[in-house]
């Protein structure tokens, strides 16, 4: 298996470019089932992630083709063309791999009428159930049955139009909910949406598909269903948790970069608390260009929340921040149950950090010793990648997978910037 060797203590200097959003590119591509026409998807990222997804819409009959960008910074173009949906079975074993499969659920039933999706299940991250989901379509009309692990869904007339309060913002059975009540029967309403800038992306993509929808980026969505949507050529958004990873990599190292193609807007929590601490965001006309001097970061509490909060996708990095920080923080995460599983390999590289139910508290110190390590999700990963850059020493990340998932040629991006990282081939 695969690993990344790193050495810590180079400051970071140059240019990087910012890929398009996997949480956005992931529902797009979902999306593109909702039209017989052919879909064409720009700026797309090119992850493991993306892989799982093409398998899952080729098993639905969903021709694709895909143009390769030539190198770092040149994206991938894919045209998605669902003329027919020959099949609307989601197996567990594509599910099981990437959670984001079961937005294929509301296309389904809104085109095709029924669908076989297997569930979830919990992931390293926390239970991370569907119900919100299942019930919004349920008010939707759609008949739910569960069994051997299985949501079957059917909505033979169609879906119909409802009022549909999310107990809590969701972003999945937001988007979900969305991209059935497109072609649904008459006007949805939904409540308690989430507003995170992909959920916005997906639901400006729809609109330009031929989709009646109000209220992006506020908590309640309005949409009027149409007969059909048409084809489109759409650019995914630039990646707001790589931009912001890339934020925090600049703010732990020390130095001058350039994130090109990054968005401030996306990114103002996470900006907004960095410059309290001591690093420079600014917007230039290519992106972002982040500083920071030679200067210990000053440590700064923050608290997870749904969009335009701290995003939790940012937790194991900014806890990797505060490890070297000067002083002690609270980090408390209020998104998932179980997402401090960075905790004990950040404390194998000398960071001490204590955990009290859904609060880490992180007492900063001056230097991180590098240790072989490993994670259980992503963003974890790269957290560990995060305090490799300035631990002294080498630190060895195993379960490259991971990382694979989410970011982009992450040792190339870093190296380019004179990080001293490799990957190296098990
Ligand atoms: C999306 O997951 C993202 N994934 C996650 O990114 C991100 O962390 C999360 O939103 C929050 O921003 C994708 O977009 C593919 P939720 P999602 O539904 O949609 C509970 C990454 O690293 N909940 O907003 O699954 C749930 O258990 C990933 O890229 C229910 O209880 O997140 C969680 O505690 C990780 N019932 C909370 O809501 C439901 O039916 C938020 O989950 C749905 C959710």
């Amino acid at each position: 298996m695969d690993r990344i060797r790193i050495r810590g203590g180079n400051r970071l200097k140059g240019e990087i470019p910012i890929s398009g959003a996997k949480n956005s590119a992931l529902k797009l591509m979902a999306a593109s089932l909702l039209t017989d026409e052919p879909v064409t998807l720009t700026n797309m990222p090119r992850l493991a992630d993306i892989g799982a997804m093409t398998d899952l819409l080729m098993q639905f009959g969903v021709n694709m083709n895909v143009r390769r960008g030539a190198g770092l910074g040149q994206s991938d173009t894919m045209r998605l063309h669902a003329a027919r949906i020959e099949s609307a079975f989601a197996p567990y074993d594509i599910v099981r791999k990437m959670r984001a499969s079961f937005q294929v659920l509301g296309p389904l039933l809104a085109r095709h009428g029924e669908a076989k999706v297997s569930l979830p299940g919990g992931c390293a991250i926390g239970a991370r159930p569907v119900d919100f989901h299942l019930k919004g379509f349920e008010a939707m009309g759609a008949t739910i049955e569960l069994a051997d692990g299985y949501v079957l869904a059917s909505a033979k007339g169609g879906l119909k139009g409802t009022t549909f309060e999310f107990p809590f913002a969701s972003v999945g059975a937001t988007e979900n909910l969305m991209t059935g009540a497109v072609l649904a029967r008459g006007r949805t309403v939904l409540k308690n949406c989430a507003r995170e800038p992909e959920t916005q992306d997906l639901g400006r993509c729809l609109i330009a598909m031929g989709a009646k929808i109000e209220g992006l980026g506020t908590s309640e969505i309005i949409i009027d269903g149409v007969d059909r949507l048409s084809g489109i050529e759409y650019p995914v958004m630039p990646d707001r948790i790589e931009t912001g990873t890339y934020i925090i990599a600049t703010a732990i190292a020390g130095g001058d970069v350039e994130l090109i193609g990054a968005q401030a807007s996306s990114n103002g929590a996470l900006i907004g608390l960095l410059e309290k601490i001591g690093t420079e965001v600014k917007q230039t006309n290519r992106g972002l260009s982040v500083h920071r001097n030679g200067v210990r970061p000053t440590a700064m509490d923050v608290k997870t929340d749904v969009f335009p909060a701290f995003p939790t996708d940012l937790q194991a990095q900014y806890m990797a921040l505060m490890c070297v920080a000067n002083g002690t923080s609270h980090i408390r995460e209020t998104v998932f149950e179980n997402r401090f599983m960075h905790v004990p390999e950040l404390a194998r590289m000398g960071a001490k950090i204590h955990v009290d139910g859904d609060v880490a508290t992180v007492t900063g110190v001056e230097t991180l010793k590098g240790a072989p390590v490993m994670a259980t999700d992503l963003r974890a990963s790269v957290s560990l990648v995060l305090a490799g850059l300035v631990a002294e020493g080498e630190t060895i990340v195993n379960r490259v997978y991971h990382l694979d998932r989410g970011f982009e040629r992450l040792e190339e991006k870093l190296s380019g910037v004179g990080a001293e990282i490799e990957r190296q081939q098990a």
